[in-house]
């Protein structure tokens, strides 16, 4: 089969690679149908470097048709429509019965020290052969692939595999007061849907901050007060513009849907880069020990929510060795909370707003849809963020 293949920094290639088998009773195999491209395969692409192996194939976002499953998935058979979760999780460990499926015990990379297995997603989170390609193996598919109905197009339900229960879950874990504000840094895929399901639970003001017109454009026009950070000689002018909206206080909550890639970043993002060209064997063990992150965004939050409020961290933040301001997160008494989204969690709650209605706008959510061949190109494009880029779907 086909599929998209990391091969090292900012190179991507389509190559033919074996198709996957049943391995274990658990396991189905599917034909993709669809499958996104997201911010976090850009980290892949760039800045993670020292945990990829050359010929890994990415992606996490993925939905298609069952072609075959082993003995133990008796709820799933050949032609059911199904989304996959990016995490891969039993459904049955203490973790996923207290709904937290990032961190299945009966996938956790005990290894390296991590949480659940994660699709196409370094030897940190396992190794797994990834999405981006046409069929893609799913371990524990007795409790992972949500099946969904026959009839409206893939870009229905595609996102119930990453965007939506991130977006839902950085909601969720930002606790907005009903009626009350919140501000999402970056309006990339994820902080445009946090925006989005902000609206949706009852959240009476958001602002929105990025740097990219059209994607200030996109939540504008969603009711989304937005902030152009080109508009501000620094990140204070910023957070005052924003204060002098919400009665001097800042926002109730701030999402951060921006992460270690941050804008405005100097002297981390030379620290990133001059990890990311170490040789191999040394930048690993750099990496795990000294990383930081750009942290531009993240420094914002903090200076920008409300005394009291909650920061809710989407954004992937992978650093060792990152400088906080912990005076000012315990005197203004934040509450911070963050991580993967736990996909199954979210489901049940979101998918009765996926309907013909279209609340949250996931059909014309995706700005390009490509074939496999193309992934090279689009991978280029969205980091450069060039041609109106937010969201790229692939199509197998
Ligand atoms: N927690 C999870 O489960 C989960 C799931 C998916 C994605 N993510 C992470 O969420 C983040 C966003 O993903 P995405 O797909 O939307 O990616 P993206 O890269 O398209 O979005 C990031 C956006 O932030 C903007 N930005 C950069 N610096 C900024 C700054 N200082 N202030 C405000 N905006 C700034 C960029 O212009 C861009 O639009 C990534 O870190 C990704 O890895 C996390
Ligand atoms: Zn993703
Ligand atoms: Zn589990």
């Amino acid at each position: 089969m086909k599929a998209v293949t990391w091969q090292g920094k900012r190179d991507v290639r389509v190559e033919s690679v074996p198709d996957p088998k049943i391995q274990e009773p658990t396991d189905a195999v599917i034909r993709i149908t669809s499958s996104g491209l997201c911010g976090s395969d850009l980290h892949l692409y760039e800045v993670l470097t020292p945990f990829m192996t050359p010929g890994d194939i990415l992606g996490h976002e993925p939905m298609g048709i069952v072609e075959e499953v082993g003995a133990g998935v008796p709820d799933l058979k050949a032609g059911d429509r199904v989304v996959v979760p990016f995490q891969i999780a039993c459904g049955s460990c203490w973790m996923c019965e207290n709904s937290l499926p990032t961190q299945c015990e009966t996938t956790q990379v005990t290894g390296e020290g991590m949480g659940a297995a994660l699709f196409g997603y370094t030897r940190l989170y396992g190794s797994v052969p990834g999405a981006q390609a046409e069929y893609l193996r799913v371990p524990q598919a007795q409790f992972g692939p949500i099946k969904v109905p026959e009839g409206p197009p893939d870009d229905r339900f595609v996102y119930l595999s990453d965007v939506l229960p991130t977006a839902w879950q950085a909601v969720a874990y930002a606790d907005v007061p009903e009626g009350g504000s919140v501000a999402v840094l970056g309006l990339g895929p994820i902080g445009d849907m946090a925006c989005r399901v902000a609206q949706l639970r009852g959240a009476g003001t958001v602002f929105g901050v990025d740097l990219v017109t059209e994607r200030l454009r996109r939540a504008r026009q969603r009711g989304v007060e937005v902030f152009d950070l080109r508009d501000f000689d620094g990140e204070k002018e910023l957070v005052t513009a924003i204060r002098d909206r919400t009665a001097g206080r800042g926002p109730d909550a701030v999402i951060d849907a921006v992460g270690t890639e941050a804008h405005g970043s100097a002297a981390a993002r030379l620290a990133q880069n001059a990890a990311a060209l170490l040789p191999r064997k040394l930048s690993g063990p750099f990496a795990e020990r000294f990383s930081v992150d750009r942290l531009a965004a993240l420094y914002t939050a903090i200076d920008l929510v409300r005394r009291g409020g909650t920061i809710s961290l989407s954004g992937v933040y992978g650093g060792m060795a990152d400088p906080l301001p912990l005076l000012t997160l315990f005197d203004k008494q934040i509450q911070l909370r963050m991580g993967q989204a736990n996909v199954r969690r979210w489901v049940d709650e979101i998918l009765p707003h996926l309907t013909d209605e279209d609340v949250l706008g996931v059909e014309d959510f995706a700005t390009h849809r490509v074939p496999l061949d193309e992934a090279p190109h689009a991978y280029e494009m969205f980091q450069r963020k060039q041609d109106g880029a937010v969201k790229v779907l692939m199509k197998p």
